[in-house]
């Protein structure tokens, strides 16, 4: 296996590349925050030509598990190949609570825990965030895991949101993250860059000094560190609010200050934080912000695609390399074959363009595949309008009806672009150039009304001759790089 590489997102299964690319004891501090058991899609929001996010919702993943081959394998792997006191535990759990969704959901669980201690280094730690639905299983396998003495914490992570008129039990506001380290005599943690302020009752009380030891009128009072108190295992960070500027519309998205207390916590500057499931990248936010060196993994392409956008957006020069994405045609087969919808969301990413939501796909607009907003000027009013190129994407053969398909669309848009894996027929290639151009007021000049791009002229870098278009995006605000300074969010006792 080749040295850590640092600063990069790796697009696939995090086990699979885990075993590939990350060698053993080579991070300092892992955070991971699997989709949980809890039978939901989430939903990645694209930004609207309006600038607003809408209910242009696509699935980025889906969280449902099941007792199927995979988690049979896997099961298999686990009793075969895992330490063994990890494997009688998930024997008896799969003996107690059968083949069934939750099984299926720990089983995935613990394949990973296994490889993620591999990777740890001996001073490293890791912090598994859950929820009640399925902290008390993860709980007992991460002891399997990592020892039960390497258990640190169990943070509560509380917020508050409004109840329902017809409440018939307490709101469920609170997170679970799961903290061990990997040795039980060494790991870090800075209490130095977490503190939060002391509580004026606390000061008022008149029994405690801070920092400096003082007699008064001959009551010794208790000295409290400057810079107030290392923050208790329940931590009060607000969730990202509807309007808050860091929101990217990701269902799941944490916020960065809730990452920014873990990786002060745990780690040092240059030291390498990994997160295997990193949805649309805040534990890369957080680490980059406090000069750690990160490591990114997800399995769908809409993620490191966001995850891309928001890390250059956030901070200016940066270079985010994507390893695991097709380099050449042969890879975009593969990928093709393994998954049409990866294939599709990777070629649209590639052209940065929108993916148009399954549930539009109708009548008209059928064979959309994906959408290039771009701003122009309205020739009637001159004033600014938005117009769109429609993207269609094929993997499969293509055929002359699939161009009349799209001129037929594009007719009601201003352009069309069609990217293919196969080459176009000469027929194609004619019917596309009947369409004719689009004349754009704002730049004045002609454009090829339908233009066909295969993928390897998309892997050769060329690109669509269009106006300039808007971010697919919602756009993530500028970060300023600081030394470990953490905020402190919470009124604390
Ligand atoms: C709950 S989200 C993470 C959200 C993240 N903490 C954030 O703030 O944006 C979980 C992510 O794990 C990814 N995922 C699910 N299974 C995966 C797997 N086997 N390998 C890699 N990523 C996976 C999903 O695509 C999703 O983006």
């Amino acid at each position: 296996m080749d040295e850590l590489k640092t600063n990069v997102l790796y697009y696939g299964d995090n086990l699979e590349i885990l075993r590939k690319y990350i060698p053993d004891n080579s991070i300092d501090l892992i955070y991971l925050d699997p989709p949980f058991s809890s039978k939901k899609d989430y939903n990645i929001i694209f930004k609207e030509s309006t600038g607003e996010q809408s209910a242009a919702q696509i699935k980025a993943f889906s969280d449902t598990w099941h007792w199927d081959k995979s988690a049979e394998d896997t099961y298999q792997d686990i009793i075969l190949n895992a330490p063994p006191k990890v494997a009688k535990l998930i024997d008896a759990i799969v003996g107690g609570l059968g083949r069934n969704d939750v099984t299926a959901y720990l089983v995935m669980m613990t394949i990973c825990l296994v490889e993620l201690h591999r990777v740890l280094k001996n001073t490293g730690s890791l912090y598994l965030h859950c929820d009640p639905t399925a902290s008390h299983y993860l709980k007992m396998v991460l002891d399997q895991v990592f020892g039960a003495r390497n258990f640190r914490n169990e943070i509560v992570w509380a917020y508050t949101r409004p109840g329902t008129k017809h409440q018939k039990q307490f709101p469920r506001t609170h997170d679970t993250i799961l903290w061990y380290s990997k040795s039980g005599e060494s790991w870090m943690f800075n209490p130095d860059g977490v503190r939060i302020p002391y509580a004026q009752s606390t000061l008022d009380r008149g029994k405690y000094s801070v920092a400096t030891s003082k007699v008064t009128k001959g009551i010794s009072k208790r000295v409290l560190p400057s810079g107030g108190k290392c923050p208790e295992d329940w931590w009060q960070i607000p969730m990202i609010q509807g309007n808050a500027k860091e929101r990217l519309g990701y269902e799941t998205q944490k916020p960065v200050a809730l990452l920014e207390r873990i990786i002060v916590a745990s780690s040092n500057e240059g030291d390498a934080v990994l997160d295997p499931f990193c949805g649309c990248g805040t534990a890369l936010v957080a680490a980059q912000k406090l000069n750690r060196k990160w490591i990114g993994i997800d399995v769908t392409h809409l993620a490191i695609a966001v995850m891309k956008s928001r890390l250059e957006e956030s901070f200016h020069g940066i270079q985010v390399d994507v390893i695991g994405e097709p380099e050449d045609v042969m890879g975009a087969k593969a990928l093709a074959r393994q998954d049409r919808y990866q294939f599709q969301w990777w070629a649209l990413s590639r052209i940065k363009a929108k993916p148009f939501p399954e549930e539009r796909r109708k009548g008209a607009d059928k064979g959309i595949d994906g959408v290039i907003d771009f701003v122009e000027r309205d020739d009637a009013t001159s004033k600014q309008a938005m117009k769109r190129a429609v993207v269609s994407v094929k993997s499969g053969h293509v055929h002359v009806k699939d161009i009349r398909e799209l001129k037929d669309i594009a007719s009601r848009h201003a352009m069309g672009v069609f990217i293919t894996l196969q080459p176009p027929t000469k027929e194609m290639c004619t019917e596309a150039v009947s369409a004719g151009s689009y004349h754009s007021p704002l730049w004045d000049r002609d454009y090829t009304k339908i233009q066909i791009m295969t993928i390897e002229e998309l892997l050769q870098g060329k690109a669509i001759d269009m106006p300039p278009a808007t971010s697919p995006y919602a756009k993530a605000p500028k970060v300023s790089k600081k030394e470990g300074e953490q905020i402190a969010l919470e009124g604390s006792k």
